[in-house]
């Protein structure tokens, strides 16, 4: 590692927590520490940094977690310093905390603040950086919708959860001559389902970026029926719309970055197959189990890579920058470069094309 006047780093972990936080936070202050580095734990993502609570870690802190899931630091989606939710009389008000982020940042005399998050996390990145802040991203999201990266860690764990759960609800739905809609996260993108419904043997994908019809739906498990396929597997992401309708959403929480809280289009999809196909159909949503338990041995090597990678980064002095995976590399790139855009499921999009090829369908085709 290059000579350098980086001496404290702060961490922290932004945004919904994933499997593989734990193994970047051994992964940046295991080599930080041998290289006379000090790293400072700040509690509960941004949150802790506004608010002022922070410990050092040493090496007997991040022994024996890289395979424990959470993060051994707490998270928030609420702690977006520029965003910050405050109750006057029963109301939330909206107020800028940023100046407090920054005070703290200085009273703990930190040289760089590595960032653990998604999307949200990198906004706000982008933003204190702007401040004068020495920040330095590492992308995570089981949603895998962060542009400039062709992977984040924790993707891979959760379609992990949805292979494994289709894998499961194929038996009992085969026994029961059922249809089974399985409900999985992603946001606005639909790599969780694409993914998951690819490894699991899904036989319709229901994806955002794909509006579907009905009809298609409705015939995809009339004609599996006449080929002697008596079920059907559905996963559908929480952002999929048909088509002239938009996402199904269960409310709002104004005091996160997005507020949009979604759910609930597997009941609605199941609904609508019982009713106009006559065909047995339940649902089952994954929910925070994709979320949730220890990564897989990929996440667990891109965490370890991307941890390790960050901290080389801070040594070298390189500021405003996000890890990222390209190809077989871990490079870096601008933080507004990742932001830019949200990275959506295309139709040129190689998983996608297989899918199809096999016979999935997307309700569009
Ligand atoms: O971004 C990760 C994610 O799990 C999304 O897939 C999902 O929509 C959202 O977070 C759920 O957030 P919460 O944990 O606040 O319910």
């Amino acid at each position: 590692m290059a000579r350098t006047k980086v001496r404290k780093i702060g961490i922290l972990t932004g945004g919904g927590d994933c499997p593989g936080l734990n193994a970047v936070i051994r992964g940046v202050t295991k080599p930080a520490q041998d290289n006379g580095m000090s790293v400072f734990g700040i509690i509960d993502g941004f949150e802790g940094l506004v608010e002022g609570r922070a410990r050092e870690l040493k090496n007997e802190d991040v022994s024996g977690i890289l395979a424990r899931g959470g993060t051994i630091l707490g998270s928030s989606n609420k702690g977006d310093p520029f965003h910050w939710p405050v109750e006057k009389e029963g109301k939330i008000e909206i107020v800028d905390k940023s100046n407090a982020a920054l005070r703290n940042y200085e009273i703990w005399g930190l040289d760089a603040l590595i960032a653990i998050g998604g999307d949200g996390t990198m906004h706000i990145c982008n933003k204190l950086s702007q401040m004068g802040i020495n920040v330095i991203g590492v992308p995570k999201t089981i949603d895998n919708d962060l542009e400039a990266t062709d992977l984040t860690f924790g993707h891979d764990s959760a379609v992990y959860v949805v292979s494994e759960a289709l894998d499961r609800l194929h038996t009992t739905a085969s026994s029961h001559h059922r249809v089974i809609v399985v409900e999985v996260m992603g946001r606005y993108a639909g790599w969780i389902a694409l993914n998951g419904g690819l490894a699991g043997g899904a036989d319709i994908i229901l994806s955002p970026e794909i509006p579907f019809s009905w009809e298609k739906i409705y015939d995809k498990i009339l004609n599996r029926e006449i080929m002697g396929k008596k079920f059907s597997l559905v996963c559908v992401a929480e952002g999929a719309k048909p088509m002239g309708g938009g996402m199904i959403t269960k409310g709002e929480d104004i005091k996160r970055h997005d507020p949009v809280q979604l759910g609930g289009i597997a009941e609605y999809v199941a609904k609508k197959i019982e009713k106009n196909t006559k065909r047995e159909t339940r649902v089952t949503v994954l929910g925070h189990t994709q979320r949730g338990g220890s990564p897989t041995p990929y996440d667990r090597i891109l965490s370890t890579k991307f941890g390790a990678f960050a901290i080389q980064l801070a040594a070298e002095g390189k500021f405003g920058r996000m890890v990222a995976l390209k190809g077989s590399e871990i490079k870096n790139v601008k933080i507004e470069d990742a932001i830019a855009r949200q990275k959506l499921v295309k139709h040129d999009t190689q998983a996608l094309i297989a899918a199809k090829a096999v016979g999935i369908s997307f309700g569009d085709s």
